[in-house]
C-alpha cells in the first residue's frame, strides 16, 4: 500500500485517566471490539495492585507485563488502531508525559462519581501544552454520580477546555436508561452486559416524535428534551476543527465495565481523531508523507533479564517507512545503526516486523545506543522536539555504600535515567549525585535495580528542596553571577544545563526578585512549560 494511505488509516492514542477511573477497562473492551484479544481479563493485571506485595516487587511485575502492553495494535474497519499504554500510577507520571509526545490524540477518562480527579488535571496540562485533541469519556453512568451539568461545569472549569457533549445521559445509577446520541441522533439503551455489546438502538432524529416514549417512560422522555434543549443553547455545535486544533473537547457518557457507550465512543473517535500530523523538529517541520524515514525514541525499556543488558527503544515513527536491516542515521551520535530485529505490537503479543509507517511504534533491540528523546532519519540531522524533562518533586543524594563498586555504580544510575526512571543532577565540588523524581516509588526501584543488575549498593540521603528549575539568561555574565551566587543549590542536569535547586517557594520568589533577567522554567525545553506548576 502507498505511503499516504497507510498514514490516513492509522489512529495511534493514548486512554489516560486519574486511577481507577476505567482507564484499563476501557482499553480492554476496545481491544475486544478489535478482536486482539478474546476473553475480559488480559490486560487487567496492568495496573500495580495495591497492597498485594512489596511496592517495588509489584513495580517488577508491571514492568515485565508493561513491556508487553507498551503499544497495543489492532484493526478495526480498515483502520490501524495503536494503543500506547501509560502506567496508571501517580508515581510514574513523567513516563506517562512522556508517551504523550508519541500520540496524536488522547482519550481521557473521568469517573462519573469522582469528577475531576489530580491525575486529570495534571494529564490535561500535558495535553494542553501540546495542543493535543482530547476526547472526554464520563465512565461508570451506572452508578449515582455528579449531575452531567453540573460535571461539564467542573469539566470545563478545572480543564480549562471548551466541552461538546456528543451523547447524553438519560438519568443514571440504577434508573440509568442510555444516552441519546447527539451526532448521530440515535437513542442508545442502556442493558447490563459484561460480555457483549449491551443496548439496542432506535434512530431517532427529531426528540418530539412521539416513538421516543416506546423506549423510554414519561418522565425520562421529557427530561431528555428539557435537557437536550438547553445543550443546544449552551453549547455550539460540535467544530471539527476545534476539537483537531485541541480546544473543544468532545464529551461521551458511558459504562466501560457493562461495554455501554463504548462501541459509539470507538467508532466516533476513528472518524474524528487525526491521523499522524506533521511534527516540529530542529531544524524543520516534517510531513509524515515524506519518503525519507524519521522517527524519535520516547520510551525505553531495560531488559527484564539482569544478565543481559540489551534493552528495548521505542521508536515513534513520524515520516516514511521504517524497513528491517536498514541502516539509519543516529543524529546524536553521528552514526548509522541497524536493527535485524524491529518488532511491532499487536495486543499482549510481540512480531518481528518487516516494516511500520508514521504512526506506528516499533520496538528496538539495543545495548546502549539509544536515548529518550533520540531521533533516527535516514541521512538528515533532524532532532525532534517537545520531549522536556519536567521539573522533579523530591530529591535524594546518591550515597556509594560500596567503594570497590563505584564504577558499576555510575554507569547503573547513568543508564536508569537514560531509561527515564529518574532524573540525575550532578552537584560541584564532589561529584554529588542527585536524583529526582515526581515519586517515592522510583527511589525504591532504582536500589533494587542498581543492586540487582549492576552489583552496586547505594543509600540516599534526603535533600529538602522545593523544586528544579532550568534556568536561562540572554546575558551570560548574569547567568554566571547567579551560579556563583547560588553555588550550593545549583547542580547540572543530562545535557549539562544549569538547574536551580529551590529550597522554597519563598526562596524562589526571593531568587526571582533578585536576579530579574533569569528566567526559571519548569521543563528542561523551556519553550514547553507547564503553568501551573510553580
Ligand atoms: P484504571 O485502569 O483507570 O485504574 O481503572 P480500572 O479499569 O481498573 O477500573 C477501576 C475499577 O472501576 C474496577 O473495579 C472496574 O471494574 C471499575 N469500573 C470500570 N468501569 C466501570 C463502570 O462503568 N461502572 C462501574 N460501576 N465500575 C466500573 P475494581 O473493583 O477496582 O476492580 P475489579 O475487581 O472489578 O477488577
Amino acid at each position: 500500500m502507498k505511503l499516504p494511505e497507510e498514514i490516513a488509516r492509522r489512529k495511534t492514542f493514548a486512554i489516560i485517566s486519574h486511577p481507577d477511573a476505567g482507564k484499563t477497562t476501557l482499553t480492554e473492551k476496545f481491544l475486544l471490539f478489535g478482536g486482539a484479544i478474546q476473553t475480559a481479563g488480559a490486560v487487567k493485571n496492568n495496573k500495580i495492585r495495591k497492597g498485594a506485595t512489596s511496592d517495588f516487587m509489584e513495580i517488577e511485575r508491571q514492568r515485565g507485563i508493561s513491556v508487553a502492553t507498551s503499544v497495543m495494535g489492532f484493526e478495526y474497519n480498515g483502520k490501524r488502531v495503536n494503543i500506547l499504554d501509560t502506567p496508571g500510577h501517580k508515581d510514574f507520571a513523567e513516563d506517562t508525559f512522556r508517551t504523550l509526545t508519541a500520540v496524536d490524540s488522547v482519550i481521557l477518562v473521568v469517573d462519573s462519581v469522582k469528577g475531576v480527579e489530580e491525575q486529570t488535571r495534571k494529564l490535561m496540562e500535558v495535553c494542553r501544552m501540546r495542543s493535543t485533541p482530547v476526547i472526554i469519556f464520563v465512565n461508570k453512568m451506572d452508578r449515582e454520580g455528579k449531575d452531567p451539568f453540573e460535571l461539564l461545569d467542573e469539566l470545563e472549569k478545572e480543564l480549562t477546555i471548551n466541552l461538546r457533549p456528543l451523547t447524553w445521559p438519560i438519568s443514571q445509577g440504577k434508573s440509568f436508561q442510555g444516552v441519546y446520541n447527539i451526532y448521530r441522533e440515535e437513542l442508545n439503551l442502556f442493558e447490563a452486559d459484561k460480555i457483549g455489546i449491551a443496548g439496542r438502538k432506535a434512530h431517532i432524529p427529531d426528540l418530539e416524535d412521539k416513538s421516543l416514549y416506546e423506549y423510554i417512560d414519561r418522565e425520562f422522555a421529557e427530561k431528555l428534551k428539557e435537557d437536550k434543549e438547553l445543550l443546544d443553547t449552551v453549547y455550539e455545535d460540535f467544530d471539527k476543527n476545534l476539537y483537531l486544533d485541541g480546544l473543544l473537547a468532545p464529551v461521551f457518557f458511558g459504562s466501560a465495565i457493562n461495554n455501554f457507550g463504548v462501541k459509539e465512543l470507538l467508532e466516533t473517535f476513528l472518524e474524528i481523531a487525526p491521523s499522524p500530523l506533521p511534527r516540529p523538529a530542529k531544524p524543520r517541520e516534517v510531513e509524515p508523507a515524506e519518503k525519507e524515514m524519521t522517527g524519535f525514541i520516547f520510551k525505553i525499556h531495560a531488559n527484564l533479564d539482569p544478565n543481559h543488558r540489551d534493552r528495548i527503544a521505542f521508536l515513534r515513527i513520524c515520516s516514511g517507512r521504517f524497513e528491517r536491516n536498514k541502516f539509519y542515521y543516529h543524529a546524536r551520535l553521528g552514526k548509522k545503526l541497524r536493527f535485524t530485529n524491529p518488532t511491532t505490537f499487536m495486543a499482549n503479543e510481540k512480531t518481528l516486523t518487516e516494516e511500520a509507517w508514521p504512526g506506528d511504534v516499533v520496538g528496538l533491540f539495543d545495548n546502549g545506543n539509544l536515548k529518550i528523546g533520540d531521533t533516527l532519519t535516514t541521512g538528515e540531522t533532524i532532532q525532534y522536539k517537545g520531549i522536556p524533562s519536567f521539573s522533579p518533586e523530591i530529591f535524594r543524594e546518591v550515597l556509594n555504600q560500596d567503594p570497590f563498586k563505584t564504577k558499576q555504580l555510575d554507569k547503573g544510575i547513568r543508564q536508569l535515567s537514560e531509561e527515564g526512571v529518574a532524573q540525575l543532577f550532578i552537584q560541584q565540588p564532589g561529584n554529588r549525585k542527585i536524583i529526582g523524581t515526581v515519586g517515592e516509588l522510583q527511589f525504591d526501584v532504582i536500589q533494587f535495580r542498581l543492586l540487582h543488575e549492576y552489583g552496586a549498593k547505594c543509600g540516599y540521603r534526603h535533600l529538602n528542596y522545593f523544586k528544579a528549575l532550568w534556568i536561562t539568561c540572554d546575558n551570560q555574565q548574569e547567568l554566571d553571577r547567579f551560579i556563583h551566587r547560588k553555588t550550593s543549590n545549583i547542580a547540572w542536569d543530562k545535557e549539562n544545563k544549569p538547574v536551580f535547586l529551590a529550597d522554597t517557594q519563598w526562596a524562589l520568589k526571593s531568587a526571582k526578585e533578585m536576579f530579574p533577567s533569569i528566567a526559571f522554567h519548569t521543563t528542561s525545553d523551556h519553550k514547553m512549560e507547564l503553568p501551573s506548576v510553580v
